[in-house]
């Protein structure tokens, strides 16, 4: 019985070990990133499934048991012996766990209490309930050293203090990485080759048919002047570009963007335009207005 037994752990043991690896497989890279319903589907199916398992192998202990009772207890009649069966090891734990006087017994533990027939046992603690007590003992000792006497881990609010302060510095750098939208104004602007805000540019460039009047690819067509060129009507570089897009040229038929969008779209798209000058667009207009030469070698014409 013991050998069943054992091997039935085994088959068990091995079992939730392959369930184990599974599940750790199916975890996504971050513990933060949100679960996709298919995973709950699938880790619901798993338990179902070890739970099934678990039941089975429970009825199919049971029953081996009971043959093996039947026989040992056959055996026992034709050896002319009188059967005495053996407790099973889980009766065993339930016995020491609990500790409890057998029924049969109780009246060693009659307190001599008799209300209406309901009549008062001495009955002690169980043990596992004792044992319980005496870890959360143990726990709460460790825990006024570890905690309040030698300060060893953080308390619950300074963990909280802490993180504040972490995301604190986290968002400074961020805003210190681009200066605040209400801070963008042509006095402040540089030009720099930033791949992020070029192509957010061209795509406010796209979205806002900027091609209809200066050709899709910036070359310029009868209605607007060439953006790839060094020659322009009211100044190259970032700052006058920034400011011939954002209030326009209403006049001459430049519209002013800043008040149709963002003022960060006006900074992404204006980074866009000085990012074409060198481009060889398909048809190019003729050079309007005046070479524009950077004062500063770090900024763009
Ligand atoms: C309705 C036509 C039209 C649209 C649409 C248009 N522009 Fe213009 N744009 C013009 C005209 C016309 C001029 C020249 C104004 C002048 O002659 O003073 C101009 C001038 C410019 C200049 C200055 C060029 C220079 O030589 O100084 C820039 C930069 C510019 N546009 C960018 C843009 C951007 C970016 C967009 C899209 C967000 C855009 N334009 C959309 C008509 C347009």
């Amino acid at each position: 019985m013991k050998k069943l037994f054992s091997a039935f752990l085994l088959a068990f043991i091995s079992l939730s070990c392959l369930a184990q690896s599974a599940a750790k497989e199916s975890l996504p890279a971050t513990p933060s990133a949100s679960h996709s319903l298919s995973y709950y589907v699938t880790i619901s199916f798993a338990a179902v499934v070890f739970i099934l398992f678990i039941v089975v192998l429970i009825t199919l202990t049971r029953v081996l048991n009971l043959l093996m009772r039947q026989l040992e207890k056959q055996r026992a009649e034709a050896a002319g012996k009188t059967y005495v069966p053996q407790l099973s090891w889980w009766a065993k734990l339930t016995q020491q766990l609990n500790d409890a006087v057998p029924v049969e017994q109780e009246g060693t533990i009659e307190m001599g209490h008799d209300y209406d027939g309901i009549r008062e046992l001495d009955n002690h603690l169980p043990p596992w309930w004792k044992w319980f007590f005496y870890i959360t003992i143990v726990w709460g000792a460790i825990y006024l050293v570890v905690y309040h006497l030698t300060d060893s881990l953080p308390l619950m609010h300074q963990e909280y203090d802490t993180e504040v302060a972490q995301a604190k510095t986290a968002q400074q750098k961020l805003a210190a990485l681009q200066p605040a939208a209400a801070a963008l104004d042509e006095s402040t602007l540089v030009y720099s080759p930033d791949a992020i805000i070029i192509g957010r540019g061209k795509e406010v460039f796209a979205k806002n048919a900027c091609g209809s009047c200066h050709g899709n690819d910036g070359g310029g067509n009868s209605i607007g002047p060439n953006l790839t060129d060094p020659y322009w009507l009211h100044g190259g570089g970032i700052k006058n570009v920034f400011h011939t897009i954002k209030d326009g040229v209403v006049e001459k038929g430049m519209p002013a963007w800043g008040k149709a969008m963002s003022i960060t779209d006006v900074r992404d798209v204006a980074f866009f335009v000085l990012s074409l000058e060198g481009t060889k667009p398909a048809n190019p207009k003729a050079p309007q207005g005046e070479l524009y030469k950077s004062e500063t070698k770090a900024e763009k014409k």
